[in-house]
């Protein structure tokens, strides 16, 4: 990673946090973006002494024009980008009893139109550089519509659709493509969870598996192992097994 210029996004808290403490090599440049500028800032002070260069954007991903304000900015300061990990996200369970779409437009804004806002405006400078390296952060629930889950699972899958789009499209410029699918893993978005969270992984460990994983180049990386054996069999399952065994709305 030394030398690496990389925009995380959601890095204020939980695995793009994680990433950005793992990413923070000697000759690294990092752009960190989140909505909690102190939480930016902690993270910064953490840093110092790593000999990396930490810029701070607290930017909202569904805002458009201030994703590509923030990509600008970074790519100056930085002098380029060569990496840029679409991470920021939102977990709700559906609610749909009170007939009011506002909570899923909202966690699509985030999961799905965040990541294409925060990907596409480096895509220009990664083609000029026929060099770089796009990754979104999926889920394991992206493989399948679970109960309760609807606008979440769909967020993801489209994401990976997406991603495996991008992934031939952008292969003669020398761009690589990944998406990651976590399972379980600690962060304020599972710590709510009353539910059994099978495998899961602190943040740090998840990180590092994330950071190997993008270093091999791999596609999709599903992770724990454990998940990744469990795919076929998370969409091969009835929805009479599934409905049980997933929390209910
Ligand atoms: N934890 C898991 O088990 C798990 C499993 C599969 C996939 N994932 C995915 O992993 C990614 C990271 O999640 P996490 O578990 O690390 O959760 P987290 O601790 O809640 O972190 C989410 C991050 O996203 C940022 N964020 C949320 N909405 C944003 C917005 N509108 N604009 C900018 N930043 C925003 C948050 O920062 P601010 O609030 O400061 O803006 C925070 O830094 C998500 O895409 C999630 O879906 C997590």
């Amino acid at each position: 990673m030394n030398g690496a210029r990389v925009l995380i996004t959601g890095a204020s808290s939980g695995i793009g946090r994680a990433l950005a403490v793992r990413m923070a090599q000697p000759g690294t440049a990092l752009g960190l973006v989140a909505r909690r500028r102190e939480r930016l800032e902690e993270l910064r002070e953490e840093l110092a002494g790593r000999d990396a260069r930490v810029y701070l954007y607290d930017a909202d991903v569904r805002d458009r024009e201030a994703m590509q304000r923030v990509a600008e900015e970074f790519i100056s300061a930085a002098g380029g980008v060569s990496v840029a990990i679409a991470n920021a996200g939102v977990s709700y369970p559906d609610d749909l009893r009170r007939g009011d779409a506002e909570q899923a437009v909202e966690l699509m804004a985030t999961n799905l139109l965040g990541a294409i806002n925060t990907l596409l405006p480096v895509i220009p400078h990664m083609i000029e550089a026929r060099s770089g390296h796009l990754v979104a952060v999926g889920s394991v629930a992206g493989f399948r519509g679970l109960p309760g889950k609807g606008a979440y699972c769909a967020s993801k899958s489209a994401l990976k659709t997406l991603m495996d789009s991008y992934r031939p499209t952008l292969r003669p410029y020398g761009i690589r493509v990944t998406t990651i699918c976590p399972g379980f893993v600690e962060s304020e978005l599972t710590a709510g969870n009353r539910f059994p969270m099978p495998f899961i992984l602190s943040a740090e460990r998840a990180a590092g598996l994330i950071v190997n994983a993008l270093a091999k180049h791999r596609r999709t990386y599903t992770f724990p192992w454990q998940m990744r054996l469990l795919v076929p069999l998370i969409k091969a399952v009835p929805d009479r097994l599934l409905a049980p065994i997933v929390q209910r709305n």
